[in-house]
């Protein structure tokens, strides 16, 4: 399992003992980031790793948990990494790969940070978790609380998807609906916290983060090597520092050579890194979100903005504002040209590549990896063209009528 050394502001690298469990750093305000020790870590590792029942567990000594007992899994990770001829040549990238985190247990990539959460919840004997969302991390949360038998609270905002609210339901969690943002139910839920003690699985928890990480391992181990580019649809900007930490570590292992350039995909009515990067400034100045489809990117005030912007810096990327129209667009050509159904904020990623693509920022050689982060059953609707059909009358010549009139549309 891994040993967690020390809690570090990743700003003014002040170290903390990692018993404090701290999340933030007085001085600077920042999330805390683990360090785990990669001392005793051997090459041989890696094979040991690869032969290894599927699941993101099998990286556990590069995983905050200390007691394996306490691991709380729904047999999250290794989700696949598509190559899509058809959607790179309407792209115009010729090695164009979709991770698909739809196909993760709840359906969104917040089952990675909540086995770690959840996990690590259990191993300082929490009995309540609590999380605001936009709806993902509520349903995640509340199926991972489930299955550890821990009591489990969410605020998400009243325009919430009714699947994703469902879904926190079922499994038992009490669900607050706020009748405002996410920005709004976010500081209630700091004020409850505070009031309640209350454990946290929101991005300000250090331990959770790790479960990114492994995006950078299973990517790397599929490719055997880093790709040009990572794109991801970005919200609190744990996404791309989160893998370009996990490629750091696969770096100072001297498992890889080289990382990727870090994409943020951001959708324009919410786009608060993409503004700093242009301006030139180390923290996002939050935003009021405007009215956009991609619901679960709709936030104004990145929690690891900081540590986001770094790592595009670092990585020589960039950060991408796409509209409703370009989201829609490249959902349905991900469901029409590489049978991959998204919800829309998680198709931001290859509206991001198709821009850069366009722009000439990606060549047409570079192996480009977009990151789909949901799955199209938590947000149907809406499509991006027409109705669903009209019922038909139960005959045939009906129905013959109908698929004429589709084969002549
Ligand atoms: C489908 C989907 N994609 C992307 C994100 C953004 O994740 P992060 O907040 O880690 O940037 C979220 C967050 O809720 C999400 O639900």
């Amino acid at each position: 399992m891994g040993r967690v050394t020390s809690l570090d502001c990743p700003r003014c690298r002040a170290r903390r003992p990692a018993e404090i469990g701290a999340s933030t750093c007085p001085g600077c305000g920042l999330v805390l980031d683990i360090l785990i020790d990669l001392d005793g870590i051997t090459p041989a590792l890696a094979a040991t790793i690869r032969a290894r029942p599927r699941g993101l567990w099998r990286w556990h000594e590069l995983l905050p948990v200390e007691d394996p007992a306490h691991i709380v899994s729904l047999g999250e990770g290794d989700t696949p990494l598509l190559a899509t001829p058809r959607l790179a040549a309407l792209a115009g990238i010729e090695r164009l790969y979709i991770k698909n985190d739809g196909l993760l247990p709840t359906g969104s990539l917040k089952d990675r940070v909540n086995t770690v959460a959840i996990s690590r919840a259990r191993e300082i004997g929490a009995r309540l978790v609590a999380t605001p969302s936009t709806g993902n991390a509520a349903a995640s949360a509340a199926a991972y609380a489930a299955a550890a038998g821990l009591r489990c609270v969410v605020l998400v905002p009243e325009t919430t998807a009714p699947a994703k609210v469902a879904q926190a339901r079922a499994h038992g969690a009490r669900v607050v609906r706020v009748r405002s943002t996410f920005e709004v139910a976010a500081a209630l839920f700091r004020e409850a916290v505070a009031a309640f003690g209350w454990y946290s699985t929101l991005s300000t928890n250090p331990w959770r983060n790790e479960g990114l990480k492994t995006y950078a391992y299973e990517v790397w181990e599929a490719l055997g090597r880093a790709p040009d580019w990572m794109i991801h649809p970005e919200a609190s900007g744990l996404g791309v520092a989160a893998t370009w930490k996990g490629f750091g570590e696969l770096e100072r292992l001297g498992w890889v050579a080289g990382r990727p350039r870090m994409v943020a995909a951001q959708a324009a009515a919410a786009a608060p890194l993409v503004t700093a990067l242009a301006q030139g400034l180390e923290v996002p100045v939050p935003v009021e979100p405007g009215e956009t489809v991609a619901e679960s990117i709709r936030v104004g005030r990145p929690n690891l903005g900081w540590q986001g912007l770094q790592a595009i810096r670092a990585s020589g990327g960039t950060a991408v504002a796409v509209t409703d129209e370009e989201l829609l667009a490249a959902r349905a050509l991900l469901a029409e040209h590489a049978g991959v159904f998204a919800e829309p904020s998680a198709a931001a990623s290859l509206a991001a590549a198709i821009r850069l693509r366009r722009d000439g920022a990606i060549g047409p050689q570079d192996l480009v990896v977009c990151v789909v982060t949901g799955h199209g059953l938590k947000q149907p609707e809406p499509r991006s063209a027409d109705e669903p059909p009209a019922p038909i009358a139960p005959d045939l010549g009906a129905l013959r009528a109908l698929l004429a009139e589709a084969s002549d549309a």
